[in-house]
This record gives C-alpha cells, sequence and structure tokens, in this order.
C-alpha cells in the first residue's frame, strides 16, 4: 500500500477477537487503535480538527497550533503538523508520563508543563490564554465537534461495517473528550439499536455517575469535567474501574493474548470483562483499546518488571 502522506495511514484499525481471556460462552472483541500510526485513538481527534480548520479557513498556511493535551493528543497533534508544515505547542500536566514529552518534541514540538495541582482545566487554561496572546490556532478538544463528527464518520462505519450481518451486543469505551463515546455510540445506536453502549470511567472519578472527580492513574481517561463534545444520553449503561483492575487487565491482554495496550486499554477491557460476567449466553462484546503500552514505560503499568537480565535456567 503507497500512501501520499502518513496522515492517509491514520484509521482503518484491526479489530481482534481473544482468544483466551474471555468467559465461556461470551465471544470478546477489542478494536485495536494503537495501530494508527502515532499509536493512539488521538490520531484521529488531530486529523479530524486540523482538516476540518483548514475547511473553514480559521487554521492558516504556517499558523502555530496550540493544544492542552494529556499526551496523545499532543503526539498526535505533533504528527499531523509536521506532516503539514505547521509548528506545535503542547499544554501538559507534569503528572504525565516522559516518554509523551519526549515523543512530541522529536517530532518538533514544543511542550510547555503546567502544575499537576492545576488539573485538566489548568492546562486548558493556560492554552486559551497563549492562543490569545500569540494568535494561535487552538485547537479544543473538548468542544471541538470535529471531534465526535469524525468518530461518526470513520471509527463508527468501520465497526458497523466490520459487524455486517454479525451478532453485536455491547460496545465498551472509556471517555476523555468524549468523542469516541459519542461519535462511535451515537453511528451505532442509529444503525444498530439493539447494541448496548456501555461507558466506563475511573472508579474514583466517575462523573457521568454523578460521583466528584478524584485523581486517578487512568491516563487518558475523564478529566476533572464532563467535556462539551460528550453526550450524556448515549451511553446506556455506565461501569466503574479501579486503576488496579485497569493495569491488571491490560498486563493479562499483554501476557495472554500478546495484545500491548496501555492502562486505559486495560481500563475498558477490564468494564468489558465485568459486562460479559452478567451478559447472556452467546453474547458478543467489542471494547475500544486506545493506545499501546509503550507510552506507558515510566508508570505503573510496568512497575515490577525486571531491568536486568533473568538468570539462566
Ligand atoms: C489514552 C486514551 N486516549 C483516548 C481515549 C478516548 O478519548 P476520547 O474520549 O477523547 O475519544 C481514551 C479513552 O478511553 C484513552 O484512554
Amino acid at each position: 500500500m503507497i500512501y501520499d502522506s502518513i496522515t492517509g495511514t491514520i484509521g482503518k484499525t484491526p479489530i481482534v477477537r481473544i482468544q483466551r481471556l474471555a468467559p465461556k460462552d461470551v465471544t470478546m472483541y477489542v478494536k485495536c487503535e494503537f495501530f494508527n500510526p502515532l499509536a493512539s485513538v488521538k490520531d484521529r481527534l488531530a486529523i479530524a480538527i486540523i482538516e476540518d480548520a483548514e475547511r473553514r479557513g480559521t487554521l492558516k498556511q504556517g499558523q502555530t497550533v496550540v493544544e492542552a493535551t494529556s499526551g496523545n493528543t499532543g503526539i498526535a497533534l505533533a504528527m499531523v503538523c509536521a506532516a503539514k508544515g505547521y509548528p506545535f505547542v503542547a499544554i501538559m500536566s507534569d503528572s504525565f508520563s516522559v516518554e509523551r514529552r519526549k515523543i512530541m518534541r522529536m517530532m518538533g514540538a514544543k511542550v510547555i508543563l503546567t502544575p499537576a495541582a492545576e488539573r485538566g482545566s489548568g492546562m486548558v487554561k493556560k492554552a486559551q490564554e497563549l492562543a490569545k496572546k500569540h494568535g494561535w490556532f487552538l485547537a479544543r478538544q473538548f468542544e471541538n465537534e470535529a471531534n465526535p463528527a469524525y468518530h461518526r464518520n470513520t471509527t463508527g462505519p468501520e465497526i458497523l461495517q466490520d459487524f455486517a450481518a454479525r451478532r453485536l451486543d455491547y460496545f465498551v469505551t472509556g471517555w476523555g473528550t468524549g468523542g469516541t463515546l459519542t461519535g462511535v455510540g451515537e453511528m451505532i445506536r442509529v444503525a444498530r439499536p439493539d447494541v448496548q453502549i456501555v461507558a466506563c470511567e475511573p472508579a474514583g472519578a466517575s462523573l457521568l455517575a454523578g460521583k466528584p472527580w478524584a485523581p486517578h492513574k487512568i491516563q487518558g481517561w475523564t478529566p476533572d469535567f464532563v467535556p462539551e463534545v460528550l453526550k450524556r444520553d448515549v451511553p446506556h449503561r455506565l461501569v466503574s474501574v479501579t486503576d488496579t483492575e485497569a493495569v491488571e487487565s491490560a498486563r493479562a491482554l499483554s501476557r495472554s493474548e500478546g495484545i500491548f495496550c496501555g492502562i486505559s486499554s486495560g481500563a475498558t477491557f477490564a468494564a468489558a470483562l465485568k459486562v460479559a460476567t452478567e451478559a447472556k449466553q452467546g453474547a458478543v462484546i467489542l471494547a475500544m483499546l486506545p493506545d499501546t503500552a509503550e507510552r506507558y514505560l515510566s508508570t505503573i503499568l510496568f512497575e515490577g518488571i525486571a531491568e536486568g537480565g533473568d538468570p539462566e535456567p
């Protein structure tokens, strides 16, 4: 396959059947967003926002792009901006993993850190300030309608096509901006009204369930506010997941399935397993896996994993 630009390789990610971790009589599948060029679902959001702004004329040739990001969005925007010739500045909380900053810098981006104590909303405020001061284009992933629209136009139809004439009972996803949940959820609701949409959240920050927000380790999930693009009436059901369940489940996917995914992927799969234990015999469940384990080398996901060689047997 030959592409004109790396951006042409975004999307059309594979769906893989779970071989060993699914309970008996339930079929589980995962949609592997780490097959995107920069290894996360956020590549979709980045191309969506930049090309929408180009079409509208709100982003001018060579104009600087700025965004508040927990990492994956910054990495995806750094890639799209590098490919299209826009300078990019990421505003990021200093609580997020070091490898994320380095990846962005590798692609020519600037990374400005905000204190973890200021949470997600602190990053957003800083990005707004800088955009205003310098006349930069602010991507606004949490409010930009191009974000869910892209999932309505790509991720949703990909799933519907792959499951055409096949049974599907549940679609399970976490939320960060809510772009995936809203866009894919809306499409599935229209085309397959029998499918239950399940939204999962951190146990200590279940905002959709009406609980207060507390810091959690599931990077990319649930900032300390419910974003504008997230439509609360899309999910039929909410499931909460602890940090420990997320990490254990991501490790299990790596070890038992060879599916090398990040903490939120583990969290989404842990929620899918909870759904699976209560599901009817023969049920089919699809869970989203947003990114790769490689993005979490310096985090709890790899805690306790030895650096030295193993002793010879
Ligand atoms: C690492 C990561 N990126 C992205 C997403 C999805 O994000 P959004 O709600 O912005 O589509 C999630 C949610 O599961 C996530 O965990």
